[in-house]
């Protein structure tokens, strides 16, 4: 989705600026721009397509002096992806330019009134209606306009607000859509997501709902809605800067599938210690926990797909029941939550605002949240009761894989040390998981030796216009995942199917030719598996087989081809099986050329509804 970056400082800013947006690029965009105070005016550059564009015109004019500036990557919302519709938007005098992430959702009243008064519109955008707007309110106090125009628009916002008159600082405000000030030795910086900062300072701060930052080159000052001064609590971020970088890789989604087993290990190693799992993180009483009706999961895309796989997960562990919602429909189904309803949330970016809104719609109802997340320090973190943070590092390719990963492992902690707690599981059954868990990363690594086998096979089946997943249980988990990674990188398309539902409808689809991939690694459910699987088979259909290594030869017996994972704890199938999925998908999309890390029409993170 849309990124911001904003500086104020004694260096150039331009180059800042355009760096900035480069590390912002992985969240997915259709237009870049800067502007740049300089010289009694505001210099602004914006293009439709990519950041290598924007500098080159940047270059073109010589390069924008300058010490202060604003520079944002659009993700079309409001108006087609152009130049004119590109961010900064600026004021009709053109003394006030605005960048903005989110949606203003009465911008057409506004607009019409604005309108009404002579204005007129350059763009077809929402965001104009706020520089316009600023510039209607402003009588020589900026901060005055900005809380007159706040108090004015609805929606979600972040922006970033740069006026000629006041040359030596930045406005930023926020709501529903993240934002986060740095600070360094004599400059500030603001941006949408701590990736594009990093470079510059580790010292930052989130803004909350309905504050306001002033930031100059050596202050930063930070009110509420009311200008009432606010008090803010600073964050060290210790990411490497390298962690956002390929190393070498041709695309972060293969260096980010390689670095599974050491994202999956710093998950799980500082959380298990003497035998047991240790939640330090964690405040649920054994009261509360036992007091329990149900575990309700909410998440988006691939979170979500963790989600099924922990109702199986949990489920078994916990023996209470385990709802999963989609975020986005959660809060329009009038869910049954209670104050003994602990609501799981499940997100990467800690930002998905469908994710978001489901979670304060949970609270509201007077469940407790419980989040895992990878983003330290985001809005889905804060309004938690409690976090546990995967500790991915972060992801940059739009195709989630380590963070994935490590939400499954994050699961399974959860699992083990509630089910210690309630009761539920005996001691050797808990050890045997505990054990089992602790293999993982060295199994994963195993996978990952093998990925030339998966490449091969993609090189047979990529041409395969259409592929359905088929499993059971937690072969269905991983089949909605392994689909969802392949359509949205190589845009085939696909589907993930419980294997047991084929029949009723979707197997009239099956023909001579169809690719199926048959996951079949979940021992209880392993011959019913086999039994559908044997009538796609028998329709002509292709099959790539994925089973555990003691299996390999049942289910090669019945398919065309078989990749394997080693055998572990039935309930931890999902994270060895999930990795054939990724290279598969990753495979396939590099054979027919596609933008890996930055698949069309998609954002790494989804900041609106
Ligand atoms: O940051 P989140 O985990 O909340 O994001 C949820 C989805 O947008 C995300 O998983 C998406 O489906 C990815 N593109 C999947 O690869």
């Amino acid at each position: 989705m849309c990124g911001i970056v904003g500086y104020v400082g004694r260096e150039t800013a331009a180059p800042i600026l355009l760096e900035g947006l480069r590390r912002l690029e992985y969240r997915g965009y259709d237009s870049a721009g800067v502007a740049v105070y300089n010289d009694g005016g505001i210099q602004v550059v914006k293009t439709k397509g990519r950041i290598q564009a924007l500098a080159q015109q940047v270059e073109e004019r010589g390069g924008l002096a300058g010490t202060i500036g604003l520079g944002h990557t659009r993700w079309a919302t409001h108006g087609a992806p152009s130049d004119v519709n590109s961010h900064p938007h600026v004021s009709a005098n053109g003394r006030i330019a605005v960048v903005h992430n989110g949606i203003i959702e009465n911008y057409a009243e506004i607009r019409e009134f604005l309108q009404s008064t002579g204005v007129r519109f350059a763009s077809e955008t929402d965001t104009e209606v706020v520089a316009q707007l600023l510039e209607y309110y402003y009588r020589g106090n900026l901060l005055d306009a900005v809380t007159k125009v706040l108090h004015r628009i609805q929606g979600a916002y972040a922006l970033g607000i740069l006026c000629a008159d006041c040359p030596d600082r930045l406005i930023a405000a926020r709501k529903d859509s993240p934002l986060i000030l740095g600070f360094g030795d004599g400059f500030h910086v603001l941006a949408s997501d701590v990736t594009a900062v990093i470079e510059h300072t580790r010292e930052v701060c989130y803004l909350d709902d309905g504050e306001i930052a002033e930031l100059t080159a050596d202050h930063c000052w930070v009110y509420d809605a009311y200008l009432r001064p606010v008090e803010k609590e600073r964050r060290h971020v210790d990411w490497e800067i390298s962690a956002a970088e390929k190393g070498g890789y041709e695309h972060f989604m293969l260096k980010e599938i390689m670095e599974q087993p050491k994202a999956v290990h710093d998950t799980i190693t500082p959380r298990i210690r003497d035998g047991a799992v240790v939640l330090d993180e964690l405040e649920f009483s054994t009261s509360y926990l036992k007091s329990l009706e149900k575990i309700y999961i909410i998440a988006c895309g691939s979170s979500y797909h963790v989600g099924m796989a922990a109702k199986y997960v949990l489920e078994a562990l916990l023996r209470k029941p385990v709802e999963v919602a989609l975020a986005s429909e959660f809060r329009y189904c009038n869910p049954i939550v209670s104050e003994r309803t602990l609501a799981l949330v499940i997100s990467q970016s800690g930002e998905t605002i469908d994710t978001l809104a489901a979670l304060r719609e949970a609270k509201r109802l007077g469940a407790r949240v419980l989040s895992i997340v990878n983003v330290v320090g985001s809005t889905i973190a804060r309004e938690s009761d409690g976090v546990l943070y995967t500790w991915a590092g972060p992801e940059i390719a739009v195709a989630t894989t380590k963070a994935y990963s490590t939400q499954l492992a994050v699961v399974d902690l959860i699992g083990l040390a509630f089910a210690k707690t309630m009761g539920t599981l005996g001691d050797e059954e808990y050890k045997a998981l505990l054990e089992a868990l602790e293999r993982l990363p060295q199994q994963l690594e195993e996978i990952l030796t093998h990925r030339e086998q998966i490449q091969y096979l993609a090189s047979i089946y990529f041409n395969h216009p259409s592929v359905f997943f088929i499993g059971r249980n937690l072969d269905y988990a991983v089949g909605l995942e392994g689909s969802l990674k392949l359509k949205e990188i190589s845009y085939l398309h696909s589907e993930a199917y419980a294997a047991g539902e084929l029949k009723h409808g979707t197997i009239s689809l099956i023909e001579p030719g169809t690719l199926v991939v048959a996951l079949a690694g979940c021992r209880p459910v392993f011959e019913k598996t086999m039994s559908n699987v044997v009538e796609v088979k028998s329709r002509g259909a292709d099959v790539l087989g994925l089973t555990i290594a003691p299996l390999e030869s049942a289910v090669g017996k019945v398919v065309d081809y078989t990749l394997t994972v080693p055998e572990t704890h039935p309930l931890l199938l999902p994270s060895l099986e999930v990795v054939p999925m990724q290279l598969f998908a990753y495979y396939v999309a590099l054979m027919h050329g596609c933008d890996i890390d930055k698949p069309r029409n998609l954002a790494k993170s989804v900041t609106v509804e």
